[in-house]
């Protein structure tokens, strides 16, 4: 058994955990930042590297307390290495190598996507390779086969906008604040899915590609006209979504013979997705998996059960190990070509 201390801050949430490779979670924590960035209605990148470098320090501390260990027992340091806001990215980054300096343990870059695509198997220790993945993240929209540790091959992408760029887009249309993907999800629990007719963008298109951008225009227009109550917006709104991430997973799962359907980024934490993907699994007969809300949002126990899968597959780091903006899981994957598609 091996304790691996995993660190997180690509984004806006600072993270520290500690986790064994028997899938024991002895400590984690996690430090939002959503109140600093409230008032610009996204994350601003300057702010969030800046709140890292005063937290995170303050999260391993607790961290090592709450497990009980030594930080000699400790057998592995994970940081992620990107992708993200480089910035940020680069403080556990360089945290986690100062501690691998200092004990002499191995270092484990880890790519933020692998941490959401191994998350499922920190908690589901029946979950074996390969599986299909729908990663779904404020950055990403992606499905995936996932056919052991770093051996990633992408099916399809967004075209345009994130699943979760696209109900924070939607929540601040709204007047919600960011992050607004827990509170249009709340909003729509009080409204009719089928009051505002939107659009369903590549519903039926042979490629199992996503785009979100069309259906953010037509929730701006809803808002605009001032026919429709707010919460019969969300409601429509995540109900377009749902048919979207449905609709294009069937068709993957057409082309895969993975035997499991799995789930996770942090528009996985939603409950209408999440029972809309166990049941889509259930008729094409397949397992279904996904991590509890907590494990989906950021977190660094993702990191370091990813650093512990990595470790026991033999694959660490050195020291000049380099922080990444971009690094998709899936190099071979080729750029799809839209109308916005980012770098
Ligand atoms: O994985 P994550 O925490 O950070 C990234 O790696 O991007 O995902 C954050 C995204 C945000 O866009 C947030 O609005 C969305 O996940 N999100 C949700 C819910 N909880 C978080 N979207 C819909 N429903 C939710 N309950
Ligand atoms: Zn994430």
């Amino acid at each position: 058994m091996s304790l691996i201390l995993g660190l997180e801050s690509s984004c806006d949430d600072s993270a520290a955990a500690i986790v064994g490779s028997d899938r024991r979670i002895l400590a984690h924590a996690v430090v939002g930042q959503n109140a600093a960035h409230q008032p610009y209605g996204g994350v601003v990148p300057e702010i969030a590297a800046r709140a890292h470098v005063e937290i995170l320090p303050g999260l391993i501390r607790r961290v090592i307390d709450e497990a009980g260990v030594e930080v000699a027992q400790i057998d592995a340091i994970a940081a992620t290495a990107g992708p993200g806001l480089i910035g940020g990215v680069m403080v556990a980054l360089l945290a986690g190598k100062g501690l691998a300096l200092a004990t002499g343990k191995p270092l484990i870059a880890v790519n933020h996507l692998e941490g959401h695509a191994l998350s499922p198997r920190l908690v589901d220790p029946d979950l074996d390779f390969p599986y299909l993945l729908l990663l779904v993240s404020g950055g990403h929209c992606q499905l995936l086969e996932v056919a052991g540790v770093g051996r990633y091959k992408r099916l399809a992408t967004t075209i345009d906008d994130a699943v979760g760029e696209a109900f924070d887009k939607a929540a601040k249309l709204l007047g919600l604040d960011y992050p607004g993907g827990p509170a249009l999800e709340a909003l729509a629990s009080e409204g009719d899915p089928a009051a505002v007719p939107l659009p369903r963008p590549l519903l039926g298109s042979p490629e199992p590609h996503f785009s979100f951008a069309g259906l953010k225009s037509a929730v701006q227009r809803a808002v605009a006209s001032g026919q429709h109550r707010p919460a019969d917006i969300a409601a429509s709104f995540q109900a377009a979504v749902i048919d979207c991430l449905v609709d294009r997973t069937a068709r993957a799962l057409e082309t895969s013979d993975a035997p499991a359907l799995v789930v996770a980024g942090g528009v996985a934490a939603n409950r209408a997705i999440r029972a809309a993907m166990a049941g889509l699994a259930e008729r094409n007969a397949r397992c279904f998996s996904v991590p509890p809300a907590w494990l989906c949002t950021d977190n660094a126990a993702m990191i370091a059960w990813a650093g512990a899968e990595r470790l026991a597959a033999g694959l660490t780091d050195p020291l000049d190990a380099p922080a990444r903006a971009r690094w998709p899981l899936d190099d071979a994957a080729e750029r799809v070509r839209g109308a916005g598609v980012k770098a």
